[in-house]
């Protein structure tokens, strides 16, 4: 019996294409630099939720449509519509923002990486550093200005970008405002690395179809461990990390460890140091 596959999610702001087992999530109003407004999170979220259980779907991209990968929280939908509105109304609307921003992101059941395409402002740092990894345009500008409007990054915006940059960058771009680009970016270790604009696409693919020759449910298990252990005292870690080892070799469908034993010790048809094992193999 053959099962017709669910339509793709996502929605006028938020568009969705799978190729190759990537899934290309794309912020979709580059008429306003992709500002995230409530619809365009709330879209986001429907397309994570969707996206985490659909098998044509191994590692998910997130970028912004034209010019942006964001301009950041839009002021007029998401600061001037909701002054009017009563603290509860409020704070469902942030509640549900945040869990499309970083939330869900954070602890995603597959790898993500944001492909930042342009302007990178403000809010659109939580999705830039939720995702797992990610990959600039060199020539793509960030900022951290809420400063020139006389706000401070909070929603977690603070909080994100000093779990990524160190001290001294954190504080200088957060009080100054002052832009930077992909280079720059990269230097401070926002993200992995920057390349000349026309190579974005061809690096972030050829960076997914790596992690797609990968054991899934070790990623999972690695990426969120890794988030997880930071702050951790060292001894927590360790036992955790045991516990989650033996819940890995539990819950791997594949049986990855003793596949990837075999094809070394035996086979002797790959090195682990070197490459990941053959998945389709059934020794
Ligand atoms: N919120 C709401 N609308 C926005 C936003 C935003 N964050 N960013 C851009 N827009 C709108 C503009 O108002 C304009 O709308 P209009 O055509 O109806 O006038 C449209 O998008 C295009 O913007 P321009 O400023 O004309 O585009 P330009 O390419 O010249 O500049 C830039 C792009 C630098 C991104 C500029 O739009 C900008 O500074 N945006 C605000 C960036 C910012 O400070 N973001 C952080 C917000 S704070 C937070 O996220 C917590």
């Amino acid at each position: 019996m053959s099962t017709i596959p669910a339509p793709l999610p996502g929605g006028n702001t938020v568009l969705v294409e799978i190729a190759d087992r990537v899934a290309w999530v794309t912020m979709n109003r580059p008429e306003k630099r992709n500002a995230i407004n409530p619809t365009l999170s709330f879209e986001m979220l429907d397309v994570f939720e969707a996206l985490e259980s659909d098998a044509r779907c191994g590692v998910v991209v997130l970028t912004g449509a034209g010019e942006a990968y964001s301009s950041g929280m839009d002021l007029r939908e998401y600061f001037r519509a909701t002054d009017k509105l009563s603290y509860d109304e409020r704070l469902k609307i942030m509640r549900r923002s945040a869990l499309a921003q970083w939330k869900r992101l954070q602890y995603y059941g597959k790898p993500t990486i944001a492909m930042v395409n342009g302007w990178c402002f403000g809010g659109a740092f939580n999705s830039l550093i939720a995702c797992d990894l990610a990959i600039a345009a060199d020539d793509a500008t960030f900022g951290l200005s809420e400063i020139n409007w006389g706000i401070i990054p909070a929603g977690t915006v603070t909080k994100a970008v000093a779990s990524v940059m160190g001290q001294r960058d954190a504080m200088y771009y957060i009080m100054t405002g002052e832009t930077f680009d992909g280079r720059k970016a990269a230097a401070m270790g926002l993200v992995n690395e920057a390349v000349p604009r026309a190579e974005l696409r061809p690096r972030v693919q050829k960076l997914a179809a790596t992690l797609l020759e990968k054991n899934p449910m070790a990623l999972r298990i690695a990426k969120h461990a890794t988030r997880r252990v930071r702050d951790m005292p060292w001894e927590d870690a360790e036992d955790y990390l045991f516990a989650k080892l033996d819940q890995l070799r539990f819950l791997d469908p594949e049986k990855g460890r003793e596949k990837g034993m075999a094809q070394f010790l035996d086979d002797k048809s790959y090195r682990p140091g070197l490459a990941a094992y053959r998945r389709d193999s059934s020794s």
